[in-house]
């Protein structure tokens, strides 16, 4: 009995320095992480923790110390457990930045845009080109009679000019939307002596109704190219080249005779169909050959109406519509599709050049 009683004496004023000892940890918490945290919570207040193994000591207290020790004891566990929350608490005010920082992680990924498909076919022409030395040039969409039919040996009575062709801006027939980019064929020429070689890539217009073959705007790429002793061969080579890096190296063409005012000889160009071989299918038609181009030597008249003597020199030219080599590359059926600006659509091609 005095044995047991003696121990108490000396047991109670340790367990309270203990318990003060204890205090003065809780008053010192700090953390830097949710794992941190983590870790002083399992260190002093899990079930094998050093505040739930002081509870199990408290058992033992006597009678007449419980309520001192107990009062001791139940402060520490509250003032634990309110510095644990505080911390957390002040992480969650930080937001998952301050508690979960990891700088190893991958972000989201952000939505990318993407490249139009008209622009990426665009580019691609005036790539191939540019390694033929063709070098960018720009005109206006708005232009006049001279430029977009005068100037290029289109007659008065030419169909082209016609209303039902042409959006005419003002009630002055003088005022118009190209409806090609041939005309900046002639702002070059006007601007520039030989040699000439520009590409000449921009939107055209023309007054048709709307449906999935036909557009009343679209793009075009031009092409001119003068110098002395151009030939039909040089045009051929520079198609044939242009063909061959946009479709593959497999691509066959062909050039048929054809008509246009500011070309003579003129042709339109074929290129063997990729989707049969040149074999025949539905897509070309049976025939083995789909149409993508108008080019043709420039007629000595449209270089004299340009201030170029055309007894010196002479060149080629060449116009393709945008959307057909689209189609042709990416076999987009309708048109409209182009300009609806349908991010599905647009999305397929995120993986495009
Ligand atoms: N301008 C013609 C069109 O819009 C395309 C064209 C054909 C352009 C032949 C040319 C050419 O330069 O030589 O249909």
């Amino acid at each position: 009995m005095y044995l047991c009683e003696k121990i108490r004496i000396i047991y109670i004023p340790m367990l309270k320095e203990r318990i003060n000892n204890l205090l003065a940890e809780v008053e010192k918490f700090k953390a830097d992480n949710a794992e941190q945290i983590e870790a002083l919570r399992i260190k002093y207040l899990s079930k094998k923790g050093e505040i739930s193994a002081l509870f199990d000591e408290f058992r033992t207290v006597a009678p007449e110390q419980k309520k001192e020790v107990g009062q001791l004891l139940n402060t520490l566990k509250t003032k634990a457990t309110d510095k644990i929350n505080e911390i957390k608490a002040s992480f969650a005010d930080k937001g998952p930045v301050a508690a979960d920082l990891d700088l190893t992680r991958t972000p989201d990924p952000i939505p990318m845009g993407t490249r139009h498909p008209i622009s990426l076919v665009r580019n691609k022409i005036v790539d191939i080109f540019s390694r033929q030395g063709f070098v960018v040039a720009d005109g206006p969409e708005v232009e006049d009679d001279w430029h977009v039919f005068s100037s290029l040996n289109f007659p008065p009575e030419h169909p082209a000019r016609d209303m039902q062709d042409t959006f005419f801006i003002t009630r002055d027939p003088d005022v118009l939307l190209r409806t090609h980019t041939s005309c900046v064929q002639t702002r070059v020429m006007e601007h520039q002596k030989p040699p000439i070689r520009v590409l000449c890539p921009g939107r055209v217009y023309r007054n048709e109704a709307i449906s999935a073959r036909a557009h009343c705007f679209f793009h075009q790429v031009e092409g001119l190219y003068i110098d002395k002793n151009v030939s039909f061969a040089d045009l051929k080579q520079a198609l044939m080249f242009f063909a061959k890096e946009m479709f593959g190296e497999e691509t066959q063409i062909r050039l048929r005779p054809s008509y246009f005012p500011f070309t003579e000889p003129s042709a339109e160009m074929d290129i063997s169909c990729d989707l049969c071989g040149g074999k025949g299918c539905g897509f070309c038609k049976g025939s083995g050959w789909v149409e993508i181009l108008g080019c043709g030597m420039v007629d000595p008249n449209v270089l004299e109406s340009c201030g170029i003597d055309s007894k010196v020199y002479s060149g080629f030219a060449f116009g393709m519509g945008v959307e057909r080599i689209t189609n042709l590359k990416y076999r987009v059926k309708d048109l409209r599709v182009f300009s609806e600006n349908d991010t599905r659509f647009l999305d397929e091609f995120k993986s495009a050049y």
